[in-house]
C-alpha cells in the first residue's frame, strides 16, 4: 500500500518541527518547501539522517519546486511571518495573506485533490484565503488553532488540578486571537466537571492564560513565535486524516450556517477523518457562550472584510 504523501510549505519553525512529528510518528513521506530552498534541503535530509537512529523508513525530501509535491494526500501551510513582541497575530494580514495565496495556488495546481491544512497568521483570515484560492470545497481547507489552544488550556488546567495532562478534556472555539472562547463548561476531568476541582477565579485565571498563550511565548522568545506545540498541533491533524481516525477536533472550519456563522473559517468541534473534515458538530452554547463567539466571528470578518476591500 501506498504510503501518505504529506508536503509541508515552509521549512520553518512551525513547518520543520511538524516535519519532526510526522517522520517520528511515520505517518508518511515529507516533501518540505520553503523559498529558501537550501534551508528546505538542508532540514530534509538532517531529518532524514534521524531514520537509522528513530526507525524510520520514510522518503523526507527538500525543494523550492513545486511539482516535487504533485499528488500529495496532505499539505501542511505554514510559509509566512511569525509574530515578533508587540505585534498581534493581525499586524501579519497582508504580507501573509499575499504567500498564503501564492502558495495555495501552486499547491492546488500540483495537488487537486489534497487536504489543506492551514497554519499560517493569522489564522481564520488565511484558512479563509486558502480556500478562496484553491476553490477547494470546505471538507479539504481546515484551519489549525483550536487544537494549540485547547492543549494550552489543558495544559494549564492539569497543572492547575494537579492531575495527568491525559485525563483532562476540553476546547477551545472561537478564531485564534485574543476573542478566542475557551469553553471552561464543557472541559472535564475524566468526565468530571472541571468545577469540582478548581473554584471559579482560578478557572476565569486558565482561560485568560490560553487566550494569550500565544503572546506569553511570543514575550519569552522575543524573535518570534511558539512552534513545539503549533507542529505537534497540526500534526495531530494529520494524523487524524492519514489515519482515517474520525477524530473529533476543534479546528477552524469554513462555516455555512452553523452557529449562526456564514462563509467564515471560525474554530468549532469538527470529525477529521480521509475525506478532511467530514463532519461539524453543533454542540449547545448558553447565551454568555454564543455572545463570545459572535464577538469572535465578527473579529475574523474584520479581517476578511480587510483583504476583500
Ligand atoms: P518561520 O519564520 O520560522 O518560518 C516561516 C517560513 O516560511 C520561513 O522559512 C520562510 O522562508 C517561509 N516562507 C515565507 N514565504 C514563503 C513562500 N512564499 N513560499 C514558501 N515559503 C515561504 O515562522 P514559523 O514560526 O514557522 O511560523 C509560520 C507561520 O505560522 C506564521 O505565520 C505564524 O504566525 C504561524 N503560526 C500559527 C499558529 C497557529 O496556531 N495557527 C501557531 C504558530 C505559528
Ligand atoms: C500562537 O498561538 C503565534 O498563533 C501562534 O502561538
Amino acid at each position: 500500500m501506498k504510503r501518505p504523501k504529506i508536503s509541508i510549505i515552509g521549512a520553518g519553525n512551525v513547518g520543520a518541527t511538524a516535519a519532526h512529528w510526522i517522520a517520528t510518528k511515520e505517518l508518511g513521506d515529507v516533501v518540505l518547501v520553503d523559498l529558501n530552498e537550501g534551508t528546505a534541503k538542508g532540514k530534509a535530509l538532517d531529518l532524514l539522517e534521524c531514520g537509522p537512529v528513530e526507525r524510520f523508513d520514510l522518503r523526507i525530501t527538500g525543494t523550492g519546486d513545486y511539482t516535487d509535491t504533485a499528488n500529495s494526500d496532505v499539505v501542511v501551510i505554514t510559509a509566512g511571518i511569525p509574530r515578533k513582541p508587540g505585534m498581534s497575530r493581525d499586524d501579519l494580514l497582508k504580507t501573509n495573506a499575499k504567500i498564503v495565496g501564492e502558495v495555495t495556488e501552486k499547491v492546488a495546481k500540483h495537488s487537486p485533490n489534497s487536504i489543506l491544512i492551514v497554519v499560517s497568521n493569522p489564522l481564520d483570515a488565511m484558512a479563509y484565503v486558502a480556500k478562496k484560492v484553491s476553490g477547494f470545497p470546505r471538507e479539504r481547507v481546515i484551519g489549525m488553532a483550536g487544537v494549540l489552544d485547547s492543549a494550552r488550556f489543558r495544559t494549564f488546567v492539569a497543572e492547575a488540578a494537579g492531575v495527568s495532562v491525559e485525563d483532562v478534556h476540553g476546547f477551545v472555539y472561537g478564531g485564534h486571537g485574543d476573542t478566542m472562547v475557551p469553553l471552561a463548561r464543557y472541559c472535564s476531568i475524566s468526565g468530571v466537571p472541571l468545577e469540582k476541582f478548581l473554584p471559579k477565579e482560578k478557572i476565569d485565571q486558565i482561560v485568560d492564560r490560553a487566550r494569550n498563550g500565544g503572546a506569553e511565548i511570543v514575550n519569552l522568545l522575543k524573535t518570534g513565535s511558539a512552534f513545539y506545540a503549533p507542529a505537534s498541533s497540526s500534526v495531530d491533524m494529520v494524523e487524524a486524516i492519514v489515519k482515517d481516525k474520525k477524530r473529533i477536533l476543534p479546528c477552524a472550519v469554513h462555516l455555512q450556517g452553523e452557529y449562526g456563522i456564514k462563509n467564515l473559517f471560525v474554530g468549532v468541534l469538527a470529525q477529521l477523518g480521509s475525506k478532511g473534515v467530514e463532519k461539524v458538530i453543533n454542540i449547545d452554547l448558553n447565551s454568555e457562550e454564543t455572545a463570545m463567539l459572535k464577538k469572535s466571528a465578527d473579529a475574523v470578518q474584520s479581517l476578511v472584510d480587510v483583504l476583500e476591500a
